[in-house]
Parts: C-alpha cells; sequence; structure tokens
C-alpha cells in the first residue's frame, strides 16, 4: 500500500525574488502540473505527464483548471484584535488606547482565548495562509490556546506572549520578572515542540522599560532558535515618542539594537520611517522587515519603501497586519501592497507578488528550509486557488492575454472566495465544495 498522492493542477512556485525586473529564472510554473506528496512531505513537483509515469502507484487528487501554490505566510498578524478588524477612525496611538486594549484585556478568560484562536486559525485557512507570525496579549493564557489551537490542526506557527510593563493598562501590564518566568514556562512547553515556534514579542519599545528590552536580549541570545518580533518606525507620532523616551538612541531602530534584540529570526513590522543607516543595520543583523500595507494605509502611517529594502539585501516578508490590517486575505493584502508601492513610484509584477505571498515571507521567518516552495523534501501546505471564482473574475481571465496578465487579476481581485482548498502537510483542511 503506497502513501503517494498526486495532486493534478496549474502549479507555481519560486526559487528567489523575481524582482522589479521579474527575473523568469526566480520562478517554475507547469501549466499541467503535479505536485507528489508523501507523509506530509514533497516528493517531487513538475509536469504532470513525467510525474504520472514515474509515480503510477500514486492516488491522484484532480484540481485540473486551477491554480496550486505554497501556503501564504503571513509574517505578522495579531490574534487578539480579531474582534476589532475595522475599527473606525484613529491613528496608532489612540487605535491602541481606544480599541486594541480593550479588547485585548479579554484574553484573561481561558475561554474567550480558545474561542477567538479557533475562529483565527480556521479563518486563515479558509484565506490560504498555512502559517504566520502572530502575536497574542501579555496573558500566558492566550499563548496556550493558540498553540493548542495551531497543534489541533497541525500549523506551522510563530507566537509569543506580548512584553508591555509601561505605558499601557494595568490590567495589561506585567514587570520584567513576571514577564521573564513567563516567557521561559511558555519557551520550555512550546518552543519546537511539533510544528510551533517560539517568539519573543515585546510589544514595541514605548510600552517596555530600558530594563524589560535588556532581559529580552539576553532571552534571544540564551536559546537556541528563538524568533523576536516587533513593531518599528510605522506612526510619526510613535517615532517621536520613542525619541523621547530614549534620548541618547541614534534612531528607533538603534533602540532594539542597543539590547541585541536585532538579527536572525527577528520580524520588524512596518519599517516605514526608516533610514539608510537602520536598513543597512537590518541587512548586516540578518533581521527581517513585514511590509503590512492594508494596515499602513488603514492607520495612515505612511508608505513602505520595498525596492530600497530589498536592494540592501533586507529579508522582506508580507504582512495582513489584522486587526489594524483591514483583511485576512494575503491576495487582498497584495491588492493594497501594488498601491502603496504605486504611491512611492514603484511597480509590484504579479510574479513578485506571489513571491512575497510564500517563499518571502518563509526567507523573513527563516523557514525557507521547510515550507515557501515545492522543492523536495519540503513540508506540503499548499493551497488551490479557482480563477474563475466570481463572475467578475470569470469574466476578466476570458479577457486575459497571458499569464501574467492571468495572475495580476488574481492579485488584485483575488479575496477567500478563490480559496478552494487549503493543504496543511498534504490534508485537506477546508470542507469539500
Ligand atoms: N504598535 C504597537 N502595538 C501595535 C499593534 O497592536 N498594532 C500595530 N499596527 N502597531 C502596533
Ligand atoms: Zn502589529
Amino acid at each position: 500500500m503506497s502513501e503517494l498522492t498526486l495532486f493534478r493542477a496549474s502549479i507555481l512556485h519560486f526559487l528567489r525574488d523575481p524582482g522589479e525586473a521579474a527575473d523568469d529564472r526566480a520562478w517554475q510554473y507547469w501549466e499541467d502540473g503535479a505536485l507528489v506528496v508523501e507523509s506530509g512531505r514533497v516528493v517531487a513537483c513538475g509536469p504532470e505527464a513525467a510525474l504520472l509515469t514515474q509515480y503510477p502507484q500514486a492516488k491522484v487528487v484532480d484540481h485540473r483548471g486551477k491554480l496550486l501554490l505554497p501556503g501564504f505566510v503571513d509574517t505578522h498578524i495579531h490574534f487578539a484584535q480579531t474582534d476589532i478588524i475595522a475599527s473606525y477612525g484613529a491613528q496608532l496611538l489612540d487605535w491602541l488606547n481606544t480599541y486594541t486594549f480593550p479588547a485585548e484585556r479579554r484574553f484573561a478568560d481561558r475561554v474567550h482565548a480558545d474561542n477567538v484562536a479557533q475562529f483565527f486559525l480556521d479563518e486563515l485557512l479558509r484565506n490560504g495562509t498555512t502559517t504566520a507570525a502572530v502575536y497574542p496579549t501579555v496573558h500566558k493564557a492566550s499563548v496556550d490556546a493558540f498553540f493548542s489551537a495551531a497543534e489541533q490542526r497541525q500549523m506551522r506557527m510563530v507566537c509569543g506572549k506580548i512584553m508591555m510593563d509601561r505605558h499601557c493598562p494595568d490590567f495589561l501590564q506585567d514587570n520584567v520578572a513576571s514577564a521573564e518566568a513567563d516567557s521561559r514556562e511558555l519557551i520550555e512547553r512550546w518552543h519546537g515542540r511539533g510544528r510551533a515556534g517560539y517568539a519573543l514579542t515585546p510589544r514595541f519599545a514605548p510600552t517596555s522599560t530600558p530594563e524589560q528590552l535588556a532581559m529580552t536580549g539576553r532571552l534571544f541570545a540564551e536559546y537556541e532558535g528563538l524568533w523576536l518580533q516587533t513593531h518599528v518606525a510605522e506612526n510619526v507620532d510613535e517615532v517621536r515618542w520613542v525619541a523621547d523616551l530614549f534620548p541618547d538612541a541614534r534612531s528607533y531602530l538603534d533602540v532594539y539594537d542597543r539590547y541585541g534584540l536585532l538579527g536572525e529570526r527577528g520580524v520588524y513590522a512596518h519599517c516605514i520611517h526608516l533610514d539608510r543607516a537602520d536598513r543597512e543595520r537590518m541587512a548586516a543583523t540578518g533581521t527581517a522587515m513585514s511590509f503590512c500595507p492594508t494596515s499602513n494605509l488603514f492607520l495612515g502611517s505612511g508608505l513602505f519603501d520595498l525596492n530600497r529594502a530589498r536592494e540592501l539585501g533586507v529579508r522582506v516578508g508580507l504582512a495582513t497586519d489584522v486587526g489594524g490590517g483591514t483583511s485576512f486575505s494575503m491576495l487582498q493584502t497584495l491588492n493594497e501592497a501594488y498601491k502603496v508601492l504605486q504611491l512611492g513610484g514603484q511597480k509590484l509584477n504579479a510574479w513578485r507578488g506571489f513571491y512575497l505571498a510564500t517563499l518571502a515571507g518563509a526567507e523573513a521567518l527563516y523557514l525557507e528550509d521547510r515550507i515557501g516552495n515545492f522543492l523536495p523534501g519540503k513540508e506540503a501546505d499548499f493551497v488551490v486557488l479557482d480563477w474563475a471564482a466570481t463572475p467578475l473574475l470569470e469574466r476578466r481571465m476570458q479577457a486575459a492575454q497571458s499569464l501574467e496578465e492571468r495572475l495580476f487579476a488574481l492579485m488584485l481581485l483575488g479575496c477567500d472566495r478563490v480559496v478552494a482548498q487549503t493543504y496543511v502537510l498534504g490534508e485537506p483542511r477546508l470542507p469539500a465544495g
């Protein structure tokens, strides 16, 4: 009895960044393709004729006429903000006080945390996202709720308790000792268990004391393979506030640098109001940026500069940043990314767009050895998209002259409705039909 499964579909995956010039050696596409999976891992990917001959014993799953891609990777999202997505009228600091902190307070209740975590992960799957770097709340139980729900679904996830010991409501505050003890306990429980990875998560410089940032740096150096996620240079008022709080630092990013918080598996959201020295420092240390276009537009934060980051060699992943972001869909996020870059005089071609939503996210999280494309041995997380899921898409696809034109229309018009199926380790996770 064979465990091999062969999925027939049009298949696209990336080997590296196609760039603004769309280098066609950066991707592989098979109109009549096949992905062969065994025990949740990729065995082979290529033209269906050859693979059907090579693996005659494989069970065949037919997705012909649809597009099969690696699962989307969302490099920055807040599960505890699910219920406040699309909250009116504020920029970052007001938005945190008015909507975010009251919503996060409810996660002291494990039942509530479990409920939201389940909904959130199912919503990711409905949108074709199979891996994410996720913020819970300051509460230890919110991390347990999240990783338990992810484990049930076998999803590869990065998450870790938010740390904040000042400039936030009392009901959300920890302190240096409790943040360290809770983080250590959660690292021991979850880091490297199944597909879980632990991220030290100081919310952002204004809500941590220098002592808490220093403690975070010590933990980051102490444990093997930890992630570290935070926010930087999102909003001009925030940047001014950080300059007041840390007068000795050269820049906002430099605050984190002084406490040893840059490095591989460091994932920094927004990265809008940076200078050249900051970007060079991120490149030199291997620290990644999360580009959060729907959030940056919704909160009026500013325009991310993709080309400057990539030219300097910084790893950049795409992210929804729900609930500052306004969609769980990485396709809708690409739609807005295109417009952000337009306003900055840059172009986002469809190839680079789908690279950003897949392999680039894996690279930003230093998970490219496990996920992000279909090289043999990778974990078989993938999504099947319906080109013609809506009347408008169907019509637009008929008018399209090329694959690139079809991909671009899918990237701009697509949403959860185009996701026909999401597979985690080779198993379907959405109800059929
Ligand atoms: N900066 C600090 N906390 C947050 C948050 O929850 N969302 C966003 N977008 N920025 C932040
Ligand atoms: Zn965020």
